[in-house]
């Protein structure tokens, strides 16, 4: 493994190993093991979207591994003024030990990896959201057991989550129900591999695909980017939203998980999410541990 760039790239062995190496650096953290295994590495992110969770995690994640992280907020970048990424990786993969880089194009991230050198981490593109899936199946392993044979169920907008979670699912032997309406579908190849795969169904009505669901998952309704037409998608997700009705379909120990940031009572009521606030602010707490994991996997000498 030498990127992490989307899931479909690990073979099932290595993303059970990250979650494993996860579990571990969780532990290690909570019993004040220190772990520093890479000192003296510098990790640069590269930001041209907003972020809470992903900035502060991974420069939190590279500290505690006794390394240091860099904010390279593109509009301060020569990138910003456009410098091509072929230009920018090769002079970046001089310097540093490894890019994690969140953006709109998958294609921008697969070049950043191509001409750099060095390790690079997506840490999301309108295509996948990689980083967040690992924190994900880590927090259904701790509540759940294991991942296999679950039923995951996820309402709302076929898009970066949605498409990571199938091809995690793909990966770990879950079942995944998705949700949507027909003119919001998950990326074409991935729903063929899914199915092929026997994992996935695909659905525009939510009680169906939350029947007996042991995890419900949703995201946002209008994405980073999609701005422009979060009035137009309000009106396309209507009845796609995380609520107590839903929720009724599904299994009684069943929980809840949104990548955040949520919008309340647009795709998740608030009463809902405070119901399971604690497994969504756990999922939250382990795109730390789950990304720690990553960065050793890939830069540890
Ligand atoms: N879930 C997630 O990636 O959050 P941020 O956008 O805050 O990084
Ligand atoms: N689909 C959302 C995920 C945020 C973590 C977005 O791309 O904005």
């Amino acid at each position: 493994m030498k990127h992490l760039l989307k899931l479909g790239d690990l073979s099932s062995t290595e993303i059970n190993e990250i979650l494993n190496l996860a579990d571990q650096l969780k532990y290690e953290l909570k019993n004040g093991i220190p772990h520093e295994v890479l000192k003296g590495q510098t990790l640069g992110m590269i930001f041209t979207k907003a972020s809470t969770r992903t900035r502060v995690s991974f420069e939190t994640g590279i500290y505690q591994l006794g390394g240091n992280g860099l904010f390279l907020s593109s509009a301060d970048l020569q990138l910003g003024r456009g410098e091509p990424i072929k230009d920018t990786a090769r002079v970046l993969g001089r310097y540093l030990n490894g890019i994690m880089i969140r953006t709109f194009k998958q294609s921008d991230v697969e070049e950043l990896a191509e001409y750099s050198g060095i390790p690079v981490i997506n840490g999301l593109t309108d295509y996948c959201h990689p980083c967040q899936v690992l924190a994900d199946f880590m927090t259904i392993r701790e509540i759940k057991g294991s991942l296999k044979g679950l039923k995951l169920c996820f309402i709302g907008d076929g898009n970066n989550m949605a498409n990571s979670l199938i091809a995690g699912c793909i990966k770990t032997g879950m079942k995944i129900f998705v949700a949507c309406p027909k003119n919001h579908m998950p990326d074409k190849n991935l729903c063929e591999e899914g199915k092929k795969a026997n994992i996935l169904t695909i659905t525009d009505n939510p009680f169906e695909a939350a029947e007996k669901a042991d995890v419900v998952y949703t995201d946002v309704w209008a994405s980073m980017g999609q701005e422009k037409e979060a009035q137009q998608r309000a009106k396309d997700f209507k009845n796609f939203q995380v609520n107590a009705e839903l929720m009724k379909k599904a299994d009684k120990e069943a929980i809840v998980l949104h990548c955040l940031p949520a919008h309340r009572n647009e795709e998740i009521t608030d009463e809902v999410l405070e119901k399971h606030a604690a497994e969504i602010f756990e999922e939250a707490e382990n795109r730390l541990h789950a990304q720690k994991a990553v960065m050793v996997k890939l830069m540890k000498k």
